[in-house]
């Protein structure tokens, strides 16, 4: 097996505090703060293995930007997942794509239950003051930014009314809107607003018969997006636990995907729309032109790329991934007319990022940041990183050989004049070398500028997030 999966999808022997790491290279003054990342730091419980990149057991990393210097530290996340997976070195709650082995004994007596996971390892959020591990399931695990300790169980309704949240919440103002699911005889679609001080509130809800795997969700100034792609679940089938999660689910193209938008004060279902059947994880930007709802997204044509990220299909190293399309879709919301969309460039994405805080709901932003791949180098991995030009159609590519990196994150120049002016961030793993390192880049040339070398591999991860005030 290729190295670079044996140790990006392997073990993180050791949580690490580091003052100062090894630095080539030099950091401009004005970046000061700390990325906060989450993602896997094991495949494995005991001698067991989890069989999917979604599955493993989350870990939160930090890199701290003080005067030119970058501090970084590494810490599994205190979850029950994980406590009883090192307790019992056996994988006893169900993940993504990984259920825990049951007896013939259980089988037979049908008393197989799986605990759902609390491992929240996709993303972190600043969620109206409190720092938040964000998982798929509803359970997600407030930590101290600081120490990268647990604190404890976060929800978004204080209930845990909802099965599973999305990964991927809105913030606009103090506001934070998020979209849930929950499953049931009669399954429901819930966007929460999470605001400082008072209790979650539920901002909109939508029945649905079979629910959707939905990863993300658009907003606009007024509108909030459920893109309903028609890869659906029997809930009761997600409840039971027939399987593990996502094995549930169905592609059912001839379903088309359905839109619905939401008036964001009222909470009111405004337009219900269809389009063809295609698949995402993650939307990008939306907004508003005249009577027009623009939405941009990372698109597939089916899910086929969530098969793709079965491990022993990576480590099988026979295909490369398939890749999402920048595609802009946009809806008539005064008339009938069909959705259109049309591809914004030719390079293949994952991980799509932008200048956010600055420019989401505007649709004058011009660049999107990817992970990618090289067609040419056929790594069934991520092995580059990719600046989309989507007023332009054109992309400029980062690479290394034998390089895999991870979610790049653009950190705004607080001075700047251009949308690309300030820095990416990168966690790369190095396959020759065995260990990752910190990748920094000049955005507008899209350049190094500096690296800072990890003393271990981090595993590849999913998503996180820079914050100037810790
Ligand atoms: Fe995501």
């Amino acid at each position: 097996m290729r190295k670079a999966f044996e140790i990006g999808f392997g073990t993180t022997e050791n949580e690490l505090v580091i003052d100062e790491l090894q630095l080539k290279g030099k950091i401009p003054d004005w970046v000061e703060g700390t990325l906060l990342r989450n993602g896997p730091g094991t495949f494995k419980a005991g001698n067991q293995n989890y069989r999917h990149w979604f599955d493993g057991l989350a870990m939160l990393h930090k890199f701290t930007f003080r005067n030119g210097t970058v501090s970084y530290a590494n810490k599994f996340l205190q979850c029950k997942a994980y406590n009883e997976a090192k307790l019992n070195e056996k994988i006893s709650y169900s993940e993504f794509a990984t259920d825990p082995c049951y007896s013939l004994f259980d089988r037979v007596k049908g008393v197989f239950s799986p605990k759902i996971t609390d491992s929240a390892k996709v993303n972190v959020g600043n969620l109206s003051g409190k720092f938040v591990a964000l998982g798929e399931p509803s359970l997600q695990m407030e930590f101290d930014p600081e120490t990268l300790e647990s604190v404890g169980v976060f929800a978004y309704d204080n209930k845990v009314n909802q099965h599973v949240t999305t990964v991927h919440p809105h913030i606009d103002n103090n506001e934070v809107i998020n979209l849930t699911t929950r499953f049931g005889r009669v399954s429901n679609y819930r966007f929460m607003k999470l605001t400082k001080g008072n209790d979650p509130q539920l901002v909109a809800s939508q029945k649905v018969k079979s629910p959707a795997y939905l990863h993300s969700f658009g907003m606009s100034k007024n509108y909030l997006i459920i893109t309903e792609f028609p890869y659906v679940v029997n809930p009761l089938k997600v409840l039971f636990k027939a399987k593990p999660f996502i094995e549930n689910y169905v592609w059912k193209p001839e379903r088309g995907t359905r839109i619905f938008i939401f008036d964001r004060n009222s909470g009111k279902l405004i337009k219900k729309t269809i389009t063809d059947a295609f698949f995402a994880f993650h939307h990008i930007n939306a907004f508003e032109k005249g009577n027009e709802l623009i939405f941009d997204i990372a698109a597939y044509p089916d899910p086929g790329i969530i098969q793709s990220f079965y491990l022993d299909r990576i480590k099988s190293e026979e295909k490369i991934l398939p890749g999402g399309e920048i595609r802009r879709y946009k809806v008539d919301l005064n008339s009938s007319q069909k959705v259109t969309f049309e591809k914004l460039t030719d390079e293949l994405i994952e991980l799509p990022r932008f200048d956010y805080d600055k420019l989401n709901m505007n649709g004058n932003y011009q660049f999107i940041y990817s992970i990618g791949m090289d067609s040419k180098a056929k790594n069934s991995f991520y092995d580059q990183i990719v600046k989309s030009d989507i007023k332009s159609g054109k992309s400029v590519v980062w690479s290394e050989q034998n390089c895999f990196p991870g979610e790049p994150v653009f950190i705004r120049n607080p001075k700047s004049k251009s949308e690309d002016d300030g820095i990416i961030l990168s966690v790369v793993l190095d396959e020759s070398k065995g260990n990752s390192f910190l990748l920094v880049m000049d955005a507008q040339s899209f350049t190094e500028i500096a690296r800072a070398e990890i003393p271990h591999a981090v595993l590849f991860g999913y998503h996180g997030n820079f914050y100037t005030n810790i």
